[in-house]
């Protein structure tokens, strides 16, 4: 992008702009490009776990879509780009778009709106009820009926300050049986990746907070962990097609897809 809209500062790095960088898109400022490059001299794999990610969330997706999920709240849905959750879920799901950062707002309203069943809204997941209780949502989804619910590689922006146990408690208490919570999480490789990496976030519209497995796996209780489990994203029912993963270089982004019973 040349020239950023109104209210939207392009010199902060935004850690959704530096995704779609990861990601090969174009909505991105130097700032973002910059600081992306930072993560990118320490874990060079970031841009193949960034497109790893979005394959988990699209196959996780289009497995909920097969066994009859028609309503999807994506939190925390990053930039438009290729196979967001309504192309995957099929033309009959209603699937309402929640990020906290206008300039995603903005491309998805122009990108998304129109499209019969989609909806999107600026919340922020540290409020889960203001998504919940949102005129948008109160519209499009029904809570009395099986919901997926997308938290996808942005629980690592929440602080444990922020309570992330106590967000997804609240999402959970208010999904119908037979509704399934599909989650993505960074983790840490090695100490000093981490730290530096951190380190370029706390410059950016968020911080960010690596968790391991053993402060992942618990982010699931109460709902049952579809086969295979918490996996690094790229092993969680694999096309055959698909790029190979990240075999022996580390976890870098732990998924898995949880039903509530
Ligand atoms: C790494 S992107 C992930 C995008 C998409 N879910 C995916 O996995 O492809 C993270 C997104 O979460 C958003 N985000 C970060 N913190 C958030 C919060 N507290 N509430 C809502 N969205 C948030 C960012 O603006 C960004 O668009």
């Amino acid at each position: 992008m040349d020239e950023a809209p109104p209210g939207i500062n392009p010199h902060i790095p935004s850690v959704a702009r530096m995704y779609d960088y990861y990601l090969g898109g174009k909505d991105n400022f130097r700032s973002d490009r910059e600081a992306a490059e930072k993560v990118l001299a320490v874990v060079p794999e970031t841009r193949q776990a960034a497109r790893e990610n979005r394959a988990f969330m699209q196959r996780a997706v289009r497995f909920l879509a097969e066994r009859g999920i028609r309503q999807f709240l994506d939190i925390g849905t990053g930039l438009p780009t290729q196979g967001n959750v309504h192309e995957v879920a099929g033309p009959d799901a209603r699937v309402l778009y929640v990020d906290n950062d206008p300039i995603v707002l903005t491309h998805a309203r122009a990108i998304l709106s129109g499209a019969e069943g989609v909806d999107v809204t600026q919340g922020d997941l540290r409020l889960p009820e203001a998504i919940l209780d949102s005129d948008e949502a109160r519209r499009l989804l029904d809570f009395d009926e099986p919901i997926a619910i997308l938290v996808v590689a942005v629980l690592h922006f929440v602080q444990d300050s922020d309570k992330p146990e106590h967000i997804l408690g609240r999402l959970k208490e208010r999904m119908a049986r037979g509704s399934h919570l599909v989650l993505s999480h960074a983790c840490p490789n090695r100490p000093v990746e981490s730290e530096d990496i951190a380190s370029v976030y706390d410059l950016a519209t968020s911080g960010i907070r690596l968790r391991d497995r053993s402060e992942i796996t618990p982010l699931f209780d109460g709902l049952e962990l579809v086969e295979p489990g918490l996996v690094n994203v790229a092993e969680w029912r694999p096309d055959v097609a698909e790029l190979a993963p990240l075999q022996g270089v580390g976890d870098y982004l732990l998924g898995g897809v949880a039903r509530k019973l």
